[in-house]
């Protein structure tokens, strides 16, 4: 039988490979016989096919990669896994995790082959994205990245980045897909992991709280590993996912499923300017 995981003779775009869970997709995907095309601010410890040092607050700078890379071959899969915590401005948390996110996917998209798949990382944070969809709508019809952006910055003082931007990637990549599958028969998807171990934590801890974190609903009783969720990753990028679009996998031990369920208890607020 046809080992549909296998990533043999294909070409991915990895950004966010540095570390945490990109740095893991792409070993992944790499172990599973993917040429891997790595982006990220900074250069990786392993020695991937290629690398480009490329700013996704830049859709100048996205624009070029992508020809440059599409240029040389093709890109059958991306994965989106770079992203910022909320220790940053909300205008570059947002700019990197949902409009450089949204504008490489669209780029990509325009150049990949009628089977190509894209997936990116949200998060459980992101679990209310249908009660914020009002919102959310009017940063989802800016399709030009500077005018979202400039949107962005205009309401700084008004929104809470990371959680936006997460938000803000589940409804936009089950409402494009909805379009860009039928158009193109690129698959689009996203994870939304639950706390893991990778250099994002200590953010986290910082923004939300050690207490937060650490009653974070975790069923599995401890935080992810990076390799966990460059499974699902792999696997939803992979020729094993080819009738699934436009879901958002939630990748966090069953946690957001509990709370939206009422079968777990959401963890108290963090309280304000962390514990
Ligand atoms: N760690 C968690 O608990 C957790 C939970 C849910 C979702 N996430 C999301 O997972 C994704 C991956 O994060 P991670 O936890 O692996 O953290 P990480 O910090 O290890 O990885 C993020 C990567 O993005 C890169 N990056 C940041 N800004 C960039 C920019 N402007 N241009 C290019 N590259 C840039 C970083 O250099 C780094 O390699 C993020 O979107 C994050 O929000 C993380």
């Amino acid at each position: 039988m046809k080992n549909l995981f296998s990533y043999a003779g294909k070409r991915v775009l990895i950004t966010g490979c540095y570390s945490g869970m990109g740095e893991a997709a792409a070993k992944i995907v790499r172990s599973l016989g993917a040429e891997v095309v790595a982006v990220d601010l900074k250069r990786p410890a392993f020695d991937f096919q290629a690398f480009h040092e490329v700013d996704l607050r830049d859709p100048v700078a996205i624009a070029e990669l992508v020809s440059e890379v599409a240029g040389a071959g093709p890109i059958d899969r991306l994965f989106y896994c770079a992203g910022l915590p909320g220790t940053f401005a909300p205008v570059d948390v947002v700019g990197v995790n949902f409009i450089g996110m949204r504008y490489t996917a669209e780029c990509c998209a325009a150049r990949m082959p009628r089977d190509g798949a894209i997936v990116s990382i949200s998060s459980s944070a992101g679990m209310a994205y249908q009660m914020a969809a009002e919102q959310l709508n009017p940063l989802l019809d800016l399709e030009d990245p500077v005018a979202a952006r400039a949107w962005v910055e205009e309401r700084s003082d008004q929104i809470e980045g990371y959680t936006f931007s997460k938000m803000a990637t589940i409804l936009w990549t089950i409402r494009r897909a909805a379009s860009l599958t039928p158009e193109t028969g690129i698959r689009l998807n996203c994870i939304s992991p639950g706390p893991t171990d990778t250099p994002m934590m200590p953010a986290f801890i910082e923004v939300a709280g050690k207490a937060f974190m650490d009653n974070y609903p975790k069923p599995i009783g401890r935080n992810s590993t990076p390799e966990e969720q460059g499974w699902p990753l792999a696997f939803l990028n992979s020729d094993a996912a080819s009738y699934v679009s436009g879901e958002n996998l939630y990748t966090d031990g069953g946690g957001a499923g509990g709370m939206m369920t009422g079968a777990i208890k959401p963890p108290a607020p963090p309280p304000m300017g962390g514990d």
